[in-house]
């Protein structure tokens, strides 16, 4: 293993850079696939980001601090309950918990490395509006994978 290899996050920075081409204009896309896989964006990401998009680190931080969407320290692991019984399973519960899993790069009740732990559950209460999940407490009706992000975002703050 590297020096830069060992700094939190080097490792994915790099390996998310080098998926989007080491393309500038995707610095938006990279920082939110990078808090996605590490839970957060670390400072010491911020010159190897720098680095891979030719960008300077001014450039890269100006762009991390103004959004507050990311944060730049680890938070609280965030629980996210997929509803698995009959009126969300027809309604595609199966198939969004098997997206979000893989997404995240765990199976259930593994915590991953964005701090982010998914658990079955059956019946929120929300048939009407199938499939459910909760993220931390807060009921999402018609889930999706970007609604989901969306809240595992927002309870990330
Ligand atoms: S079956 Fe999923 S909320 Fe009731």
């Amino acid at each position: 293993m590297s020096v830069s290899e060992e700094i939190p996050g080097a490792r994915e920075a790099r390996a998310i850079c080098a998926t989007r081409s080491n393309d500038p204009s995707m610095l938006l896309e990279i920082l939110h696939d990078l808090q996605v896989r590490v839970g957060h964006i670390p400072g010491e990401s911020v010159p190897i980001l720098a680095d891979c998009l030719n960008l300077s680190k001014a450039e890269v931080y100006g762009v991390v601090s103004f959004y507050h969407d990311f944060r730049t320290e680890p938070g609280a692991p965030i629980t996210v309950r997929i509803c698995q019984a009959e009126a969300c399973r027809s309604m595609g519960a199966e198939a969004l918990t098997e997206r979000l899993l893989s997404r995240y790069g765990v199976s259930l009740s593994e915590i991953s490395a964005a701090g982010v732990t998914f658990e079955p559950v059956y019946c929120l209460g929300n048939c009407a509006l199938a499939p459910a999940a909760m993220v931390d407490g807060a009921l999402i009706g018609r889930a999706d994978g970007a609604a989901v992000d969306a809240a595992i975002a927002e309870a990330g703050r």
